[in-house]
């Protein structure tokens, strides 16, 4: 007679057999994972620092267009800097290139404007929001330091009363959207 504990083993591991099939499938080989590209972040309220944080997080500088037909540090007018480099997101580059006539809604013109030495006075931002200003084409208006330390934003008059010489381009001065 065999000891009782043996025969126990036995009839345990006949019953997990049983249960469990005599095939072994090998281990599922697992998805090869892509690394997610960094997903865009949501775009901004229209809130000054706000803005300027989602400017830093893209990384406008590094990741946007310039003005097409214009490069860096091109020479400007009153009231913005003697020299300009204005950047574009993907969204207002498209439509200046396509000639649409109008930005749509997301569009945003970074304008960086530099003292005649190239030193960096301020930036002027128009960032279009869906039915935020319906007196000015729904723009939001922001001007910031070079730190990005809101001098003026929101519905600002004074900027939208001299671009609305420019009503029929969508505000935009520097070049027809047509
Ligand atoms: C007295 C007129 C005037 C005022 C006031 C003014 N701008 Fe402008 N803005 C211009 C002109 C002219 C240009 C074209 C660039 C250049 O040659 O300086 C321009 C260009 C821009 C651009 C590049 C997109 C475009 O329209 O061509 C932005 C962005 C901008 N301004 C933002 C602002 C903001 C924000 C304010 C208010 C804080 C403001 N501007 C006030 C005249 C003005």
């Amino acid at each position: 007679m065999l000891p009782r504990w043996i025969g126990l083993a036995v009839a345990a591991s006949v019953v997990t057999f049983a249960a469990t099939g005599c095939e072994r499938r090998p281990p599922e080989r697992e998805a090869e994972v892509q690394p997610a590209a960094a997903p865009e972040p949501q775009l901004p309220d229209t809130t000054g620092a706000v803005v300027w944080a989602y400017l830093q997080q893209v990384n406008y500088r590094q990741n946007w267009n310039t003005w097409p037909g214009k490069g860096t540090l091109y020479k400007g007018q009153e009231p913005h800097g003697a020299l300009l480099t204005t950047y574009l997101n993907p969204l207002a580059h498209d439509a200046l290139t396509n000639k649409a006539g109008k930005l749509s809604a997301g569009a945003i013109v970074v304008k960086e404007n530099y003292a005649p030495d190239s030193t960096l006075a301020a930036i002027t931002i128009m960032y279009k929001v869906a039915g935020y200003n319906a007196e000015a084409s729904d723009w939001f208006w922001l001007k910031t330091d070079p730190n990005g330390v809101v001098d003026v934003q929101g519905r600002v008059g004074m900027c939208q009363s001299c671009h609305g010489a420019k009503k029929d381009n969508d505000y935009i001065m520097t070049a027809s959207l047509k």
